[in-house]
């Protein structure tokens, strides 16, 4: 029998944790799970969603023992395997975000732009902390696999700032929109297999095959025409969200004007901030869709079940997110060496990129962590977009670690979402101004 191992999902409390729990439970023949922890900072918010992961852990295995702390050390003590999802500042500070930029003029989103970096900021330090507990308290072979955003500038600073630690950045896009993929073609997503290149929320698949047999012209024909939509599509619980079908949809727009690869959903936000703009709507921002919608459904059946009333689980078991962290996770404790979508830095993966741009390619996860692929070269517009955004991501690590204003200004200044080093500073400023307490002081 395999070790049996200590999981603990750091961030207990986020609305992902019941469907990450299921397909957790769901694998344990192969994951020999004997204790779930649940961890975060919020102690009577984590205790909301643990009532839930209690119900699902009762209908799924009642063998695994949970366990709920806000105590790093009881959390981490012989941690295995670390799955990362915190929010820092929470929903309300993404809303800020959001509101912000829009206010100035600019896209208000979650991990892209103003937002984007702003929320980056936030988290640097907190997640640098995360590995200090797990190096502290852990098994020493532990592995932190990362969902919490912003995952292309977690990852950078992680690299710089804790060289060595046993951490793997994720993000569930590429592998959503491999899901569309496998409904446009009507075949199953584990049939779908993709080559990929460029930086998280910022990428582009330059080939996909289903069962081996290349299926991009075909793929690319369906996108230009209905992007990442089809009538099978409509049936999943994520495009019953008319913000998902909305981004899904754009991809037709981008990949009839860009049609050597197929796109990122999130390059609406960088190649047509314009439209996107018009779009949004600063009283309806997408983080207070969330809180008027996931968060409000997780609270409200923690609720129930406080009161003796029956909840349906099946709302929390939606899309791929937990499906895919699980699999890294049995990935590396089986040296599988599965082929995923990751987070890695370059060095070299992609031919003429700078080593220590932080790319998202494929690469095969081993019980040492991920073998990355090789890439070559890409092609001069890729190439100075990703270089462009690498580098804006880059100074606002910068920033963060040197205490630099000026850096954290350049950083604004050369995202694409940003129109003007004016408009730049005024979204500096007043991001500064909101962020007193969750930001390092900027000089
Ligand atoms: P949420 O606000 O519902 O949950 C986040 C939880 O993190 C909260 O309970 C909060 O108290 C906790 N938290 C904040 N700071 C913490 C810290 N320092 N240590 C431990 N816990 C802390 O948010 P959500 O919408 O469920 O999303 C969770 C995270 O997952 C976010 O970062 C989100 O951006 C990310 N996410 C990433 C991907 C991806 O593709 N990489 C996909 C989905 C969600
Ligand atoms: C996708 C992205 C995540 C992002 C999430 C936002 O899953 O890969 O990085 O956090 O969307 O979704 P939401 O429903 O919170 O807007
Ligand atoms: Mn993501």
């Amino acid at each position: 029998m395999d070790k049996e191992l200590k999981i603990v999902i750091c961030g207990g409390g986020s609305t992902y944790t019941p469907g990450i729990v299921k397909d957790l439970l769901d694998q344990r023949q192969k994951i020999n799970i004997k204790e779930l922890w649940l961890y975060d900072i919020d102690e009577e918010r984590q205790n909301k969603v643990a009532l839930i992961v209690k119900e699902v852990i009762k209908t799924e295995a009642p063998e695994v023992v949970l366990k709920v702390t806000v105590n790093p050390k009881e959390a981490f003590t012989d941690a295995d395997y670390i799955m990362a999802q915190m929010r820092v500042g929470g929903l309300k500070m993404r809303v800020k975000d959001e509101q912000i930029c829009l206010k100035h003029g600019c896209v208000g989103q979650e991990t892209c732009g103003a937002g984007g970096m702003t929320y980056g900021m936030r988290t640097i330090y907190p997640m640098v902390q995360l590995i200090d507990y797990c190096e502290e308290y852990a098994s020493k072979k532990y592995w932190i696999v990362n969902y919490s955003n912003p995952a292309a500038i977690v990852a950078k600073a992680t690299y710089k700032l804790r060289p060595k630690a046993r951490i793997i950045n994720i993000c569930d896009m590429p592998v959503e929109i491999e899901a569309r993929m496998a409904e446009i073609l009507d075949c199953k997503l584990e049939d779908i297999e993709s080559d990929y290149f460029g930086l998280n929320h910022y990428g582009w698949f330059t080939h996909v095959r289903c069962k081996g047999v290349d299926v991009t012209d075909k793929l690319k024909e369906h996108v230009r025409k209905y992007g990442y939509v089809s009538e099978a599509s409509m049936n999943d619980a994520l495009l019953k969200d008319p913000d998902w079908v909305h981004t899904f949809k754009n991809s037709a727009l981008i990949s009839s004007m860009f049609t050597d690869y197929l796109p990122n959903t999130y390059w609406q936000y960088y190649l047509m901030p314009d439209s996107i703009v018009d779009y949004m709507d600063i009283n309806n921002t997408r983080g207070m869709q969330v809180i008027n919608g996931r968060e409000k459904r997780i609270f409200k059946a923690a609720e129930d079940i406080r009161e003796g009333k029956p909840v349906d689980l099946q709302q929390f078991y939606v899309g791929v997110h937990g499906k895919f962290i699980v699999k890294v996770v049995e990935s590396l404790i089986h040296d599988e060496r599965s082929r995923q979508l990751v987070i890695v830095p370059n060095n070299g993966a992609i031919e003429n990129l700078s080593d220590d741009a932080t790319v998202e390619i494929p690469g095969y996860v081993t019980d040492r962590g991920v073998e990355p692929v090789r890439v070559g070269s890409i092609p001069r517009f890729y190439k100075g977009l990703i270089e462009q955004q690498d580098a804006c991501e880059g100074l606002l690590v910068e920033a963060a670690i040197e205490h630099s204003y000026e850096k954290a200004l350049m950083a604004f200044t050369m995202n694409r979402t940003i129109p003007s080093s004016l408009v730049a500073k005024k979204l500096l400023d007043d991001m500064i101004e909101a962020n007193k307490g969750y930001w390092p002081e900027l000089k």
